[in-house]
């Protein structure tokens, strides 16, 4: 048995601040400790008192540093790591522009692996330790990012990606293909570790659907898997989904007709919503994915995070690399900000802590695992320093609050505001 004790500020969440008031949800505690005790978190409470009843443990004292959760991003693409920032499109363009010609290379695995490596180690160089990724049609594309994770011991979900129409050739599948495949690789990754298999067709757009039939026959014989699917993120797409499917009621209807739409789904971006599909994402107790700062870089739009709060859908917060501009949950906060600013509404801090730590973990069905200073989560931590760059530092010394501290590295922060980072018990090098 190994104890370390983390001495610090801490903050967690013991509620949903985007449905209570922040205060009621939101725990800080500034002179706190986080005791670890092999790979989960033993203890929470105050610095002092930890450390009085736990002589043995090795303490790490960050001083004035912030000790939260690891950052759990609940949406990306590791094949499109090496396109992140491509010029000039908006989403169909941009798919068949940079995306698709850069994810034809995964079915080369040293490739793959290379990229899947460094997608990982990016994300925990951000705070970053839980990736739920969509990989390419390629089953090595599947290999190559569970096994990178395991290498890390990090918690990930991922899937491969099916598509048997309108992408390029090179990265057509088919039905069965597709079928099999997803089959295989839930079968042999699954619970093996700390990796979840998702079930993963792109959009209804680059599914016939046959494959949407055979993906949702999958589901029903795994329905405890999450499903990772895009829904309603641009007008064209929108219009485009309408005409491919014409007897569908909206784009949600185009995957619950096949199966596809459930208590374990877990729908991108999501934003152009038709009050129908609000009600039914609801009623199914369905999760969607804000993803800000793709819906700003790609040009979607802005994302209705209290409407879909309020109606009670779960919701997560994703960087989506590489239509998202950056790798950072804090500028994903921060862009979460700004895109609420738009539409009237100024997020709270712990509001959008909450989104990137507890809300996305609770999207992934993994509340009490990860995402959360609690006992007996796993021990995936990151440690921000509040005041890293010059700008940030002479506007977090006039801080009247935690908040008011925390805010300026929320929204002028980087990789350069985490100290450490944990995961599952170990210190990341
Ligand atoms: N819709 C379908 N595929 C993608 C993708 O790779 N990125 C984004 N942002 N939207 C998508
Ligand atoms: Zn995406």
């Amino acid at each position: 048995m190994t104890d370390t004790l983390l001495l610090g500020q801490t903050l967690w969440f013991d509620g949903n601040p985007l449905v209570g008031p922040w205060a009621d949800c939101a725990r800080h505690d500034s002179a706190g400790g986080v005791l670890i005790r092999d790979d989960v978190i033993a203890a929470v409470g105050n610095g002092a008192t930890l450390r009085r009843d736990n002589p043995q443990a090795k303490i790490v004292d960050y001083g004035r540093d912030l000790i939260h959760a690891g950052f759990v991003d609940a949406h990306m693409h590791y094949p499109q790591t090496r396109m992140i920032a491509s010029w000039g499109k908006q989403l169909i363009d941009w798919l068949n522009t940079y995306t698709f010609p850069q994810e034809a290379k995964f079915g080369d695995k040293a490739y793959a692996d290379a990229v899947a490596a460094d997608t990982l180690d990016l994300a925990l160089a951000h705070g970053t330790t839980t990736l739920t990724s969509f990989c390419t049609i390629h089953t090595e594309s599947v290999d190559a990012f569970f096994e990178a994770a395991a290498q890390r011991n990090m918690a990930v979900v991922a899937g491969k990606t099916c598509m048997d129409r309108n992408a390029i050739p090179a990265l057509h599948d088919t039905a069965q293909s597709a079928y099999d495949d997803s089959k295989a690789l839930l079968e042999k990754w699954h619970d093996v570790g700390r990796a979840s298999y998702a079930i993963t067709p792109r959009f209804s757009p680059t599914s016939t659907p046959d494959q949407l039939t055979a993906l949702g026959a999958l589901w029903g014989e795994f329905p405890h898997v999450l499903m990772q699917t895009h829904l309603s993120e641009q007008l064209p797409e929108i219009a485009w989904v309408k005409d491919l499917f014409p007897q569908a009621r909206d784009y949600l209807d185009t995957y619950e007709a096949f199966g596809l739409l459930g208590e374990n789904g877990l729908y991108g971006h999501a934003i152009h919503l038709e009050d129908r599909e609000v009600a039914r994402l609801a009623e199914v107790g369905a999760a969607v994915v804000h993803c800000p700062t793709s819906n700003t870089f790609i040009g979607s739009g802005l994302f209705d995070l209290m409407g879909v709060a309020a109606a009670g859908i779960r919701t997560g917060l994703a960087t989506d690399t590489g239509g998202g501009s950056s790798f950072s949950m804090l500028h994903t906060m921060a862009a979460a900000y700004e895109i609420g600013q738009l539409r009237g509404v100024a997020l709270h801090p712990a509001q959008l802590m909450w989104l990137a730590t507890a809300g996305s973990a609770q999207a992934l069905r993994m509340e009490g695992q990860i995402g959360n200073l609690a006992v007996g989560a796993a021990a995936d931590i990151c440690v921000l320093d509040l005041a890293s760059t010059r700008a940030i530092a002479q506007r977090e010394v006039r801080a009247d609050d935690i908040w008011d501290a925390l805010f300026p590295t929320i929204m002028m922060g980087d990789d350069r505001a985490v100290r450490d980072v944990w995961v599952a018990g170990q210190r990341v090098a």
